[in-house]
Parts: C-alpha cells; structure tokens; sequence
C-alpha cells in the first residue's frame, strides 16, 4: 500500500494479495468505483440544472423522493446491471430487490449488493454533503439459481465488503474488504481516486456527540441522560455537538476526529429510522474494521438477523469507549 495510489492499483494490488479469489470482487467494487464518479459528476452540478427538488413519488419508506435519490439509484442500478457482476440489487429506493439475469449470464455471479444509493437527500438542496452507502455479501442460494429474499437477510458480520462515498468539500469513496479501512480521495480533474487516508482508524474514544437533538423529548432515558453526560463539565466534558444530518458525512467527520453518532428510537419512531440493512449494517462493518463499534443499544448490530428488507433499527456507532459509555447508560434506563 502507498499514499497517493491511485484505487484501481489499490484494488489490482489486493486481488493478487490474498483477498480476493476469483477478481469478481474486484469487478464489483471497480463497478462501484465508476457510478461513484457519475453519480458525483450529477451531484456536483445540481444547481445548475434542474436535478434539485422533489421527484414527486413517495417511495418504501414513505419518505418524498428527491430527483436525485431517483437518478443515483438509477445510475448505481444501470452500471452493476450492465457489467453483469452482481447477482441482485436491494436499494432504499424500490420495495423489492433485483434479481439479475441475461441470457449471456444465468444467476452466474456470487454477490449480492444493498444500497443506499443517496443519503442525506434532505440536505441535496442546500449544498451541503450527501454520500451513497454500499453494502456487499457472497449470495447464500446456489449459483444458477434466481436469488432470493434469504440472500439479502444476512446478518451484517456475513457482510464481505462495505464501504461509502462522501460528495463533500472533496469527494471520497472509504471501503472495506475486512481487513481495515482505506479511504480514497477523487481528483476531480483527472477523474482518480488516489489513496489519501490508509489504515483509518478510531481514537479510543472522542469529544464529538452527532445527534437530532430536536427530538429530544422522545427519546428513552438512557439516550437522554447519556446526552446530559455529554453535556456535563467534568473530566474531558462537556463534548463538542456536531450534527449534519448526512449519516455518511456525519459518520466520516467522527471516524477522522473521534466522536459518537446517536439515531435512537423514539416514541415517535419505536424502532428509529435508520435501516439496518443499508445503512446500519455497512456503518458498523467500517466502524469495527476501523476500531470503533455499533450497537443498537443493547447488541452488537453486525450479529442482528434481519427480517425484512427495509428494517429499521437504533443506531450508536463511534469511538469504542463512547459506544460503551451509552450502552451502560441503556442497561440503567432501557
Ligand atoms: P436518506 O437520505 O438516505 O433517506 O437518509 C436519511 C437519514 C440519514 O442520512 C441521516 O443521518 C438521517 O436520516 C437524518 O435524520 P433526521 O433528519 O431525522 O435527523
Ligand atoms: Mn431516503
Ligand atoms: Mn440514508
Ligand atoms: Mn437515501
């Protein structure tokens, strides 16, 4: 590994390594690399042109889908669908997940992908950072056989690959193949990832709390009185509040400074709002890849087995030592 690598060396460096058996993973996650570049080119002009605002349709979620949700998906969709590497696609955006198949290619490829293909849409408008999740398992079904919903149902330590990108004051693609993180930044003149963050990694624990503090009054009283602990003067506290609203950004600010990010459940939302399955899942694979940890308060949130593609669930995810601090506070007052 060298600093300033460029991510398609990167990812032939690994495949020869021992990562990587067959190179599909590597097909996968250059595909990955490219709708990253396209989806960042729209991103990057959405002033200009009318891709701002509402589509119009409200999707899975029962959130209001922005134009932009509806074009990454789209273009996340066209570019692993095309190259013919992944055997089905989940994403945010669409109730059911894509079986993928050709007459070229019958059921042949052996991963399936979950996305996120736009987080932090509310933020699209005001030019303030978005970023797309991606999340990667080896299908459970036979190869050959159309996937189903069980290949998608895998409990996010199955996870082979996950990783994010941050359209943000530079555009990053971070990833992880479980053997740490390595976040890459884009030249935007030339089109290239260049190695600019090797080995990411945690402080043991941090000074920033990431949380919507606006729902405060909802939120069950070992969140609330964690967030007065936070707040306290003593020892290293009070701890600096940080909140964007991007999970993406907000996730990649407290893995460079050292930081907890809260999306707790609330009486208004009993299970949060975050997804498991797109959002949670591929966050605590890098979060421990890095040194840190995810927890949805009470458990690990790699070992949940998911029931459903759109599940929801809460979310503490950060410096170790932080993560602990919460879940402590949980045990006291659930
Ligand atoms: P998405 O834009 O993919 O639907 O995700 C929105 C999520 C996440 O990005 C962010 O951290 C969180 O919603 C913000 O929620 P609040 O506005 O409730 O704080
Ligand atoms: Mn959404
Ligand atoms: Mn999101
Ligand atoms: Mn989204």
């Amino acid at each position: 590994m060298r600093k300033n690598q460029t991510l398609g060396e990167f990812i032939i460096e690994k495949q020869t390594e021992f990562q990587y058996s067959s190179g599909e993973l590597s097909k996968l996650i250059n595909a990955i690399r490219l709708a990253a570049k396209v989806v960042n080119h729209e991103v990057n002009k959405a002033g200009l042109v009318d891709i701002t605002g509402s589509y119009g349709d409200t999707n899975i979620q029962g959130e209001e889908q922005q134009k932009l949700d509806v074009l990454a998906h789209e273009k996340f969709i066209q570019t692993l669908t095309n190259r013919e590497i992944v055997c089905g696609i989940a994403s945010e955006e669409e109730e059911s997940f894509i079986s993928i198949n050709s007459l070229d290619n019958r059921h042949q490829n052996k991963y399936v992908v979950l996305i996120d293909p736009l987080d932090g849409s509310s933020n699209i408008d005001v030019n303030v950072s978005v970023g797309t999740i991606f999340s990667i398992y080896r299908r459970i079904t036979p190869i050959g056989t159309p996937v189903t919903l069980e290949d998608f149902l895998q409990p996010g330590k199955n996870q082979v690959a996950a990783g994010y990108v941050v359209y943000g004051t530079s555009t990053m693609l971070v990833y992880t193949t479980g053997h740490g993180v390595n976040g890459f930044t884009l030249n935007p003149a030339i089109g290239t990832f260049y190695l600019s963050h090797p080995n990411m990694q945690y402080t043991e624990t941090g000074k920033i709390y990431s949380v919507n503090e606006g729902n405060y009054i909802h939120f069950p009283q070992g969140v609330k009185d964690y967030i007065k602990y936070c707040q306290q003067e003593e020892d290293d506290r009070p701890y600096t509040s940080r909140y964007i609203g991007s999970l993406v950004s907000d996730f990649h600010r407290n893995m460079i400074k050292g930081g907890i990010y809260l999306y707790p459940e609330s009486s208004k939302a009993p299970n949060g709002k975050l997804r498991l399955l797109y959002e949670c899942n591929p966050m605590a694979f890098i979060a421990e890849q890095a040194g840190g940890s995810a927890s949805d308060g009470f458990r690990r949130i790699l070992d949940l087995q998911p029931s459903a593609l759109h599940q929801r669930t809460p979310f503490f995810c950060g410096s170790r030592k932080m993560v602990a601090t919460l879940e402590a506070f949980m045990h006291k007052s659930p």
